[in-house]
């Protein structure tokens, strides 16, 4: 039985969304508008998807002077330069629209007495930009996404785990996967599918993400022959709690920094000023997390291999009103942030890279969307803060809009019925195989092997390194097994399935960055240290057979 209580096997819809984050559920919003049958899948209950752990805002052109030209001329600088310009583009204009959008959801935002948005300086934004509801932005923007959701009567599947799309004639046309809480293998069958299943955090050692950010859709696009593009392009938050262990990786927001929070090393020496001394804490996010990286290495770091973050010299009040999540964060692990320093170290955070898609979510798979941070091109080498959440907005909507039209015109095709039985038979072969490896083993030494060989600074002989390393887990992990035969809310079979597809995203992530010579934003080759113009271009990398193929291509300037 299923969550219809019919005998589950095939459920038709004329749009699946795959992700039910801010991306996902914006676009699942639009699908519904437009009057076509809607699915939303997630695999967490609905409203607890990443999104909602987004800190310090989203950017938009709000406030005068700034406009969504300085927007997007910033998003472009701070990518040096190998964003989808067409993108940027509308990202920027469309951008205060998305706000009003989820103002009308229910969403409210901090505003000064005066009644005009309270809108904060990230890095690069000489006009501020950052709009927000203090330091929990991401989770008021999920409250108001659900609400509208559940306004227009979604269909939500809340943990459901999709494992693989299914794909007719050249054409995406469903999905299928397992009931997390049933074990139950499920088909849906589709006019068109939207993929915003997230990044991959969870490929490294020490990441801000949710468990749920396992790079599932980059795997599940590669399978079915959709293009990504700069997966190199892997950005590390400088400001990551590294004190207490048990909150290793969590986010400590920019908006920190951007208030006046100040970087020292064991010293109590502001060390910025020996790496970036106009910019100070205020560099972007990937010079400041090199710093820290160099300041570390250089013997500046605490006990804890990490720097100081304080706002000790704040008054009280002021960090209650602007990071109150901050402040909750630490005191609920001993730290009090208005006596004492945070402990930070970078931490994995978000992919810029990700599947090529236009400016309405199209990918190169006809019934193929994605939208959110599993589709790359707007943020370039360097996302700018509070580019991410706001990115969503306005590519889910587009896909929402663009794979509904799509879907009008298109009939439910037939279901390619062996691809179906044999991912049956991939996902029970992890409970039914008699010998096998525990999947935590695999995934800790990939965690490690992201972490030590394709982190901050990378070289060829550790990228070399890396990709051995990974095609060796490959071949372990087809013999991972589960610890007990039990289909109902098995972890380790879910935990089976996402370390196949974080080994195939990490493989494509360390595949490009074999390629891209160069030191460019979040990929610095200490072998080749250098920015060089004739690398003003994007790596795409696809499937083909059981090789990932890669090819350098202009960037999309109109
Ligand atoms: O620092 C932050 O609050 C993170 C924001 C972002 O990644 O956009």
């Amino acid at each position: 039985m299923n969550i219809y209580n019919v005998p589950m096997k095939n459920i038709k819809t004329d749009i699946l969304v795959i992700g039910a984050g801010g991306a996902g559920i914006r676009a699942a919003i639009e699908a519904k508008k437009s009057g076509l049958n809607t699915i939303l899948l997630g695999k967490e209950v609905l409203g607890c998807a990443h999104t909602g752990m987004a800190m310090g805002g989203m950017n938009a052109a709000m406030v005068k002077p700034a406009t969504p030209e300085f927007h997007a001329q910033i998003t472009i600088e701070g990518g040096y330069f190998i964003n989808n310009y067409k993108m940027v583009k509308v990202f920027a204009e469309e951008m205060p629209a998305r706000i009003y959008d989820l103002e009308s959801y229910g969403v409210i935002y901090d505003r000064l007495e005066s009644g005009d948005f309270y809108v904060w300086a990230g890095p690069k934004q000489k006009y501020p930009l950052n709009v927000c509801v203090g330091d929990y932005t991401g989770r008021e923007m999920m409250q108001g996404l659900v609400d509208e959701a559940r306004k227009l009567n979604i269909k939500y599947t809340d943990e459901f785990f999709v494992s693989k799309l299914l794909k007719k004639d050249n054409c995406v046309v469903g999905a299928v996967g397992i009931n997390i809480k049933t074990g139950e293998f499920v088909v849906f069958h589709a006019k068109a599918v939207i993929l915003a299943s997230g990044g991959a955090g969870r490929m490294y050692r020490v990441t801000t993400n949710a468990a749920s950010n396992t790079g599932d859709g980059y795997a599940m696009a590669l399978e079915v022959g959709a293009e990504l593009v700069d997966m190199e392009m892997v950005q590390f938050h400088p400001t990551g709690m590294a004190y207490p262990p048990s909150s290793l990786g969590v986010l400590v927001t920019e908006k920190v920094r951007a208030h006046g929070g100040l970087l020292r090393n064991n010293k109590g020496e502001r060390f910025m000023s020996k790496y970036f001394p106009k910019e100070m804490e205020m560099a972007k996010r990937d010079e400041v997390s090199r710093s820290i990286f160099q300041e570390v290495a250089a013997g500046g770091g605490t006990k804890h291999h990490a720097v100081y973050l304080h706002v000790d010299h704040w008054p009280k009040e002021k960090i209650l009103e602007h990071i109150p999540d901050v402040y909750e964060q630490y005191k609920n692990a001993g730290v009090d942030i208005s006596k004492e320093p945070m402990e930070i170290y970078p931490s994995m955070h978000h992919m810029m890279g990700g599947i090529k898609i236009n400016e309405w979510g199209k990918t190169n798979i006809l019934g193929l969307y994605a939208a959110g941070e599993v589709a790359g091109g707007v943020h370039g080498a360097n996302r700018l803060g509070g580019n991410s959440i706001a990115e969503g907005q306005v590519f889910g909507r587009r896909a929402g809009i663009s794979a509904a039209k799509y879907a009008k015109k298109t009939k439910l095709s037939s279901l390619p019925t062996n691809l179906i039985k044999n991912e049956e038979q991939r996902i029970m072969s992890f409970i039914s195989r008699k010998n096998g490896v525990p999947p935590h083993e695999v995934e800790d030494k990939l965690k490690q092997v992201m972490w030590d060989k394709v982190g901050i600074f990378r070289d060829e002989k550790r990228l070399a390194s890396a990709k051995k390393d990974i095609q060796a887990l490959k071949k372990i992990a087809l013999k991972m097994k589960t610890r007990t035969k039990i289909k109902e809310r098995n972890r380790d079979l879910q935990d089976s399935l996402e370390i196949e597809n974080m080994l195939l995203t990490a493989e494509s992530v360390i595949e490009a960055a074999l390629i891209r010579k160069e030191s460019r934003g979040a990929h610095s080759r200490i072998d080749y240290p250098e920015m060089v113009e004739e690398w003003e271009k994007n790596i795409l990398i696809k499937k083909v057979g059981n090789e990932l193929v890669t090819k350098i291509v202009p960037i999309i300037t109109k």
